[in-house]
C-alpha cells in the first residue's frame, strides 16, 4: 500500500509510524506530512530517511491511504480531497466522526460499519471514548446497559507534544511562578486537575464530555444508552482512566460481567482486592490493551456497578485504532 501520514511529526503520526512497523503492515511507499516548522527534518521508518512534505493537493496524489493526525481544520480541508483523489483517508481529529455516512469505528466492536458506506474517510474516535467503550461494550454485551456515568482522568500526551512539554515546564519551573505556562491548559497543570477539556457548550458540558455521549452512541448504534461525563486533564504524561458507573436495565450477574469481558479482544482484568490488584494508566502505557479492574456492585443503586479502565490513549485510543482499521481495508 502507497501511505501518507499527515502530522507525521506529532505525538500521534509517530505512534502510527511505530505501529505500522510493528504490525508489519504493508507498504510499498510512504510519504510524510508536517508543518512548515518541520520542513529539513528526517524521520527514520525502518532504516529509510523520510524527508517531511508540506501537504497540497499536488502532494497528496497517488496514495492509498492517507493517516491524518494533524487537527480537524486540516482535515477539513484535504480530506475530501484525498476522497476524491481516490484515496482512503482514516481521520483522528473530530471533523467528520457524527457525520451520518461517515463511519465512526472501534475494529473490535463496529467494523461491519465500514462495510455499509460508499464513502472513503474514516473516522477515528475520541479517545476516551475508544477506551471507554473497550470495557463498556462487553459490559453491555452480558447486561444491557441503559446509563453510564463516566469522569475521566485524561494524559497530558491527550493535547499532545505541547501538552507534554508543558508539564515537563511547569514541573521543573513550579517554585517559580513567573514562569509557568498556560498556553495549552487554561491553569497550570503541575501538582493540579483541570475539570475542563475542550470549549464549554450551552449546556454547562464541555465538547470533550459530549463526545462520550455522542460518539458512543454512533459506535454502539444504540440510541437508547446515555453517558454523563466530567472530563478531567491530570497530569499523567501518558493513558487515560476513566471511572465508570453503569446501569443496567434488569438486574445483573457480575460472575457473567467479568466472563464477557475476559472474552473480549483488547482488554485484560486486573481486579483483586485480595491480592491488592488493580490497573493504573502506567500499567497501560505503551500497551495496546486497555486494561480494566474495581469491578463492583453499586451498593447504592440497584442494577449498578462501577468499574475503572485505562488505556494508552496514544495508542489503542488513537494509532493503534487507526492502523487496525487500515488492516480492516486491506483484507
Ligand atoms: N494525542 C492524543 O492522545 C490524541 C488521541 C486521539 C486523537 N488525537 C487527534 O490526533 C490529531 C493529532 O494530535 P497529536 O496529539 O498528535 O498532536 P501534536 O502532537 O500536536 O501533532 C500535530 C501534528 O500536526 C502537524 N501539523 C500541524 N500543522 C500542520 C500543517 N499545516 N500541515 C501539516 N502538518 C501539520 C504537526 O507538524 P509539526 O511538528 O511540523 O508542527 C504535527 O506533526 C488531532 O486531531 C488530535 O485531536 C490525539
Amino acid at each position: 500500500m502507497r501511505i501518507g501520514i499527515v502530522g507525521a511529526t506529532g505525538a500521534v503520526g509517530k505512534e502510527i509510524l511505530k505501529i505500522l512497523d510493528n504490525r508489519k503492515f504493508p507498504i510499498s511507499e510512504l510519504k510524510l506530512f508536517a508543518s512548515k516548522k518541520s520542513l529539513g527534518k528526517r524521520i527514520t521508518f525502518k532504516k529509510n530517511r523520510y524527508k517531511l512534505n508540506l501537504i497540497s493537493k499536488k502532494n497528496l496524489e497517488n496514495l492509498d491511504i492517507v493517516f491524518f493526525a494533524a487537527g480537524s481544520k486540516l482535515s477539513k480541508i484535504y480530506a475530501p480531497i484525498c476522497e476524491k483523489l481516490g484515496s482512503y483517508v482514516i481521520d483522528n481529529s473530530s471533523a467528520f466522526r457524527l457525520n451520518k455516512d461517515i463511519p465512526l469505528i472501534v475494529p473490535e466492536i463496529n467494523s461491519g460499519a465500514i462495510k455499509k458506506t460508499k464513502r472513503k474517510i474514516i473516522a477515528n474516535p475520541n479517545c476516551t471514548t475508544i477506551i471507554s467503550l473497550m470495557g463498556i461494550k462487553p459490559i453491555d454485551n452480558s447486561n444491557k446497559i441503559v446509563r453510564v456515568v463516566a469522569t475521566s482522568f485524561q494524559s497530558v500526551s491527550g493535547a499532545g507534544n505541547s501538552g507534554i512539554d508543558e508539564l515537563i515546564h511547569n514541573t521543573r519551573f513550579y517554585k517559580n511562578e513567573d514562569k509557568i505556562r498556560k498556553n495549552v491548559f487554561d491553569k497550570n497543570i503541575t501538582f493540579n486537575v483541570i475539570p475542563k477539556i475542550g470549549n464549554f457548550l450551552d449546556n454547562g458540558f464541555t465538547e470533550e464530555e459530549m463526545k462520550l455521549h455522542n460518539e458512543s452512541r454512533k459506535i454502539l448504534d444504540n440510541k437508547d444508552i446515555s453517558f454523563s461525563a466530567t472530563t478531567v486533564r491530570v497530569p499523567v504524561m501518558r493513558s487515560h482512566s476513566i471511572s465508570l458507573n453503569i446501569e443496567f436495565k434488569k438486574s445483573f450477574n457480575i460472575n457473567k460481567i467479568k466472563n464477557e469481558i475476559k472474552k473480549f479482544p483488547g482488554i485484560d482484568i486486573s481486579d483483586n482486592i485480595k491480592k491488592n490488584q488493580y490497573p493504573t494508566p502506567l500499567d497501560s502505557t505503551n500497551k495496546d490493551n486497555c486494561i480494566i479492574g474495581r469491578i463492583r456492585k453499586d451498593f447504592t443503586k440497584k442494577n449498578a456497578i462501577s468499574a475503572w479502565i485505562v488505556g494508552d490513549q496514544i495508542r489503542k485510543g488513537a494509532a493503534l485504532n487507526a492502523v487496525q482499521i487500515a488492516e480492516l481495508l486491506v483484507m
